[in-house]
């Protein structure tokens, strides 16, 4: 089921979502080596409360933390944890959800921590360019096809592989709504966007191969090859004359 938002409900929708934005630049500015995974749930889990609203991926099936935290080979989900120690040289992606009045926001970047290669920073570069070549131009009336398949002509284009096992999703009173937002598939194919949309596009992309798989803890998700993974994601809303971005 579509839930289509009116524009007094996406007014509403920012706010959380703006919650998520500014909680993403505190952890942009104080990320570095040395700091333990918990430790930056804990500045995410304080932030977003002391904006009065609630990290929403805390009990989200279960789902012990606020933030999910995923290093290097790991794709999404990783879980924080008071053993686990940001490095130089690392990638860390960084994906969190707050809820206020009703509505979610959901919003992830992939920091680099100190010097990084070149192959890593450039595959975290290529994350972002994929969102913002799946959403340009886009408007009510064209498909879901058609930002999934500019998506996955870049990544492609660039080396990299597009994870098929997770996608995007439509976002609002739930975090998780329809529709799938995949961020592989053909232009003109999919349903149609509509006015009042609300979906995360958030492309999750490989340096080597597209298959993952799920640790035993029944959420990290690793790439089989071991290979450094980046994601990039954004709530936007679907517009008659274009995407809003709602995390920005
Ligand atoms: N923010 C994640 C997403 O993009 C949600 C992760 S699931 C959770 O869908 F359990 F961690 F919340
Ligand atoms: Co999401």
């Amino acid at each position: 089921m579509i839930y289509l938002k009116t524009p007094d409900e996406v007014r509403v929708m920012r706010k959380a979502n703006l919650i998520v934005r500014d909680t993403l630049l505190m952890v942009r500015d104080r990320i570095k080596a040395g700091v333990s995974t918990a430790e930056v749930d804990r500045w995410v889990r304080e932030y977003i409360e002391s904006r009065g609203a609630y990290p929403s991926c805390l009990g989200y099936e279960g789902y012990p933390a606020s933030t999910c935290i995923s290093i290097d080979d790991v794709v999404v989900h990783g879980i924080p944890s008071p053993k686990t120690y940001i490095e130089e040289g690392q990638i860390v992606g960084v994906d969190l959800c707050a809820t206020i009045d009703g509505y979610h926001g959901d919003s992830a970047r992939t920091f680099p921590i100190g010097k990084v290669s070149k192959e890593k920073l450039d595959l975290v570069q290529a994350a972002e360019d994929a969102f913002f070549e799946g959403i340009k131009g886009i408007k009510a009336g064209d498909r879901i096809g058609d930002i999934s398949g500019a998506i996955q002509a870049l990544v492609e284009g660039r080396g990299y592989s597009v994870v098929r096992a997770l996608t995007g999703h439509g976002i609002g009173r739930e975090m998780h709504e329809d529709p799938a937002v995949p961020n592989y598939g053909e232009k003109g194919r999919g349903i149609r966007l509509r006015p009042g949309m609300t979906i995360a596009v958030e492309p999750m992309i490989n340096l080597g191969r597209y298959d993952v798989y799920t640790e035993r803890d029944g959420w990290t998700v690793r790439t089989r090859d071991h290979s450094p993974s980046a994601h990039y994601e954004n709530t936007v809303a679907v517009w008659d004359d274009g995407i809003e971005i709602l995390t920005i």
